[in-house]
């Protein structure tokens, strides 16, 4: 189901395009039919939001570059954690939330590849929503988010804490469901020390479900 809807995102592309390269498992299939298409001719350039999308774009010899050198973004494609009826999204399971976040934002096009177990009726349901704060003072980051009425756990990795692409630390807030998640994504950041919360909203296009019975397309209004 991943592999169906990442090749599917992969006919968006064309020639002379600056693509924005999310991060994950549904993310890979469509940089490796950029790959493929690289090989075939293509010429586009990406900007990875990941060390672990750089090393996977490098091995498929996709051409890459910056938000420096290129900062307006023609497309860009990503995975997600969890996406509403609004398309408001829940992303950082990998811990790249806010490298995908800046892309997102400068980015001309937002779609996101996903299988269908990741739709759901309210953000916060099935997942936690990561946060990524500075080490400093982090437990008192902890509290503040902890006001929230969420249950807060620092993201480990074989026991010790896991330190994002920006050297920072991922707090994963566990809520029963997320009411207001516009709201919720402002406070969020308000708190000092925060970096980025994994909140996604109002900023994605299209949504490509790869499910059981095939490709599904979720648009802002049009549901083909
Ligand atoms: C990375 O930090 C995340 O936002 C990913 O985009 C998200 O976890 C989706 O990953 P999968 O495609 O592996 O489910």
């Amino acid at each position: 189901m991943k592999k169906l809807a990442g090749e599917k995102a992969a006919e968006y592309i064309s020639d002379g395009m600056v693509l924005g390269l999310g991060t994950g498992s549904t993310v890979k299939y469509v940089l490796q039919k950029i790959g493929e298409l690289v090989r075939q001719g293509l010429d586009i350039k990406g900007i990875p939001t990941s060390m672990q999308t750089k090393k996977i774009a490098n091995e498929y010899n996709i051409p890459l570059t910056t938000l420096e050198d290129n900062p307006e973004i023609d497309l860009t494609i990503d995975g997600a954690d969890e996406v509403d009826s609004r398309l408001n999204l829940i992303k950082g399971g990998g811990g790249a939330l806010t490298r995908e976040k800046i892309i997102a934002y400068h980015s001309k096009k937002v779609i996101i590849v996903i299988d269908e177990s990741k739709i759901v009726k309210a953000l916060g349901i099935d997942i936690p929503l990561p946060v990524e704060v500075v080490k400093f003072g982090w437990g008192s980051t902890k509290k503040a988010l902890e006001e929230f009425g969420c249950t807060v756990e620092l993201r480990k990795i074989m026991g010790e804490p896991y330190i994002t692409d920006n050297s920072n630390y991922i707090l994963d807030c566990e809520f029963d469901r997320i009411n207001d998640p516009e709201g919720l994504e402002q406070e969020i950041n308000n708190i000092p020390g925060v970096v980025e919360n994994g909140l996604f909203i109002g900023l994605v296009d299209e949504v490509i479900v790869g499910s059981k019975q095939g490709i599904m397309t979720l648009g802002k209004e049009v549901v083909s």
